[in-house]
């Protein structure tokens, strides 16, 4: 099978000091795909994303997208292999405009280098009309509440053209039917063969949106499947979903 849009995760490990943050986790991700990650608080979910998206080295093990290992790749050439990720802590050039900061995300992606200052704008302009933030394009990017922060990290993310995009808790502090416009907005960025990494805790929206899930527990990799069968897995149930979400759901047992 051609290695090409696959991202191969080998036997990961990553340590903080003596505590293994990740430890032999390992899975594919294959292109077009959209894989839920959860797993409890401190489960390694973010470290996973730091290693998958380069910021940090993994220990041991490996990752490879397309067929090329991350681990030689220098952090800011990451994104031009088409991987783009969000941050759990938001992070915008607080100085900048909502448009300034989207604009500059499409200066470093994949064909920034080809596009004029002018297209880079348009880009971003296109992308803010997307993600509902057109009505506070010309605001600094400090004023904005934490919802709209993270439409802004998903927004910068989506500039860069990434073909492989990591999102960590972008729907945490969403209220009901703004996670039922992000889930939106992410089906139609997949639809476009954007591959999905998904990290949240909302539980009904990675069922919904997950093609595959993969459930971390204590940086070990504890299940990995359809939602169907990770909310009826007794281990999973046990580590993080907890009896009740499971009874909820018609398929676990208390
Ligand atoms: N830079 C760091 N230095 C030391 N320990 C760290 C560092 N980053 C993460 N850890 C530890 O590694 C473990 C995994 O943390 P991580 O942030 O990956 O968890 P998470 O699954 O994303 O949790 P959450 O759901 O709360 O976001 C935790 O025990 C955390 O305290
Ligand atoms: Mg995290």
């Amino acid at each position: 099978m051609s290695a090409d849009g696959v991202l191969r995760i080998e036997n990961v490990g990553m340590r903080f000091g003596g505590l293994w943050a990740l430890k032999g986790v390992s899975f594919e991700v294959r292109p077009g795909s959209i894989v839920g990650l959860i797993g409890p608080n401190g489960s390694g979910k973010t470290t996973l994303m730091n290693v998958i998206s380069g910021v940090v080295k993994p220990a041991e093990g490996e990752v490879a997208y397309a067929g090329r290992t991350i681990a030689d790749v220098p952090t800011h050439d990451v994104c031009r292999l088409g991987i783009a990720r969000t941050f759990q802590v938001v992070k915008p050039f607080a100085g900048l405009t909502v448009r300034e900061n989207v604009a500059v995300g499409a200066m470093y992606g994949r064909d920034g280098a080809t596009l004029s200052t002018a297209a880079c704008f348009d880009r971003a302009q296109a992308l803010l009309e997307e993600v509902g933030l057109a009505r506070v394009a010309e605001r600094p990017a400090s004023d904005l509440t934490i919802p709209d922060r993270k439409r802004l990290e998903v927004a910068k993310a989506l500039a860069l053209d990434p073909s492989l995009l990591l999102l960590d808790e972008v729907m945490a502090g969403l209220n009901a039917s703004e996670v039922d416009e992000a889930l939106h907005l992410l089906r139609a960025v997949n639809a476009r063969g954007v591959t999905l990494i998904v990290v949240e805790h909302l539980m009904k929206a990675i069922m919904s949106i997950s093609t595959s899930i993969v459930v971390l527990a204590e940086g070990k990799k504890i299940a990995e499947g359809l939602p169907a069968e990770i909310v009826a897995s007794p281990a999973v149930v046990e580590a993080y979903l907890g009896a009740r979400y499971a009874a909820r759901q018609g398929r676990g047992r208390t």
